[in-house]
């Protein structure tokens, strides 16, 4: 039964043979799939573990701390701090980067993480996942911030574990997108899926529509269509899916396609979206692309960005190419002024389309 499975461990060495990363690497995405199954385990045992509720503290971004965010950040850095791969650490949990202690070798690689994506979802045991990306330190000496600050085309890795009925692990080295499957009896992920591959093509989204009064018009104008379904100008119906945990949504992507979308919004003007562009939307999008999806801020194309910041937040549609083609559209449509049937007076006494929306 376990002849001619394949270890996660055992598919990156092959995988990244006779390539510049090809130890180093595979040694670190094993020291991130050490704390992926830590993080597991705590979040498995729930409220019998004395994991759930919060900490009363805030993060950088103003969040409160759940308990799991920070033991999850724990994990990962227990993890990966020790072995000789990586230079430094950055987290969503963490302001600065994390400097390695003294004692440990430094390594060539950068390790950015989101350690618990979706922790407004422990509490109501609703699946939550881990994010992360790695970069190159190119450089000798410890990092500072601005060494993190590379665009997402730059990855070498990235992926995410997500934490439901099963634990995966889905990742990227540039080759394709993979999913393993842990086998909790023997404690390894195995391959179970892969070369995924999103359908082009499809009628599924996947949007926080409570904002909706707050989006930009070219994405008011996507979902009010979605909503019309046969009746309006798709001519066909369109199924909705909101799981509020970026990971679990972005697999049912992968598994099925359909698009996610956290757009720009001007419920709190001073951030430009949700998301966090090193840790949430750059890995997402590498594993995405590499699944021939495609990922963007509506104006741009994610993985080409230049960070500015290491908590930066940027908009993010991702997932079935043809329909984040469409949204590009719309985009250029509205800001070139040339969406005006859309803007018109009919479309305008739509309950959808009305005061905030129709700039
Ligand atoms: P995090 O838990 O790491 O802060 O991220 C949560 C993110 C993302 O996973 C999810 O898609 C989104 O926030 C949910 O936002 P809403 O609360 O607006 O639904
Ligand atoms: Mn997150
Ligand atoms: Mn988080």
């Amino acid at each position: 039964m376990l002849q001619g499975r394949t270890t996660l461990s055992k598919f990156l060495i092959e995988q990244l043979r006779g390539t510049e990363d090809q130890a180093d690497l595979a040694a670190l995405l094993v020291d991130v799939t050490a704390a992926v199954k830590a993080i597991a385990s705590m979040t498995a045992k729930g409220a019998l573990g004395g994991y759930l509720g919060s900490l009363g503290t805030e993060n950088v971004q103003g969040e409160t701390q759940k308990k799991l965010d920070v033991l999850s950040n724990d994990a990962m850095i227990q993890a990966c701090e020790w072995g000789g791969l990586v230079a430094g650490m950055a987290s969503e949990e963490l302001d600065e980067p994390y400097t390695l202690p003294r004692e440990f070798e430094r390594g060539a690689y950068l390790l950015v993480f989101d350690p618990l994506d979706g922790s407004s979802n422990i509490d109501v045991n609703v699946s939550v996942g881990t994010i992360f990306s790695v970069l190159r330190h190119g450089r000798l000496g410890d990092p500072s911030t601005s060494d993190y600050l590379r665009p997402g085309v730059e990855q070498v890795a990235a992926g995410y574990a997500i934490y439901g009925p099963s634990t995966m692990m889905v990742l990227t080295v540039g080759r394709g997108t993979h999913g393993f499957t842990l086998d909790r009896e023997i404690g390894n992920f195995i391959l179970t899926h892969p070369d995924l591959k999103i359908p082009e093509d499809t009628s599924e989204f996947a949007i926080n529509a409570s904002n909706e009064r707050f989006w930009e018009a070219p994405v008011q104008r996507y979902v009010a269509e979605c909503k019309a379904g046969r009746t309006g100008d798709r001519g066909r119906d369109f199924n909705m899916r909101w799981i509020a945990s970026m990971v679990a949504d972005v697999h049912r992507i992968l598994m099925r396609g359909g698009i996610f979308m956290y757009p720009k919004d001007t419920k709190e003007p001073a951030k430009p979206g949700r998301l966090r562009l090193m840790y949430e939307a750059n890995p997402i999008a590498f594993v995405i692309e590499q699944a021939g999806g495609a990922a963007s801020t509506g104006r741009a194309r994610i993985l080409e960005l230049q960070p500015e910041a290491l908590h930066q937040r940027v908009p993010v549609m991702l997932g079935s190419r043809h329909e984040i083609e469409r949204l590009e559209r719309y985009h250029r449509e509205h800001d070139s002024g040339t969406d005006r049937p859309f803007a018109s007076p009919l479309f305008k006494d739509r309950s959808l389309y009305s005061a905030e929306g129709s700039a």
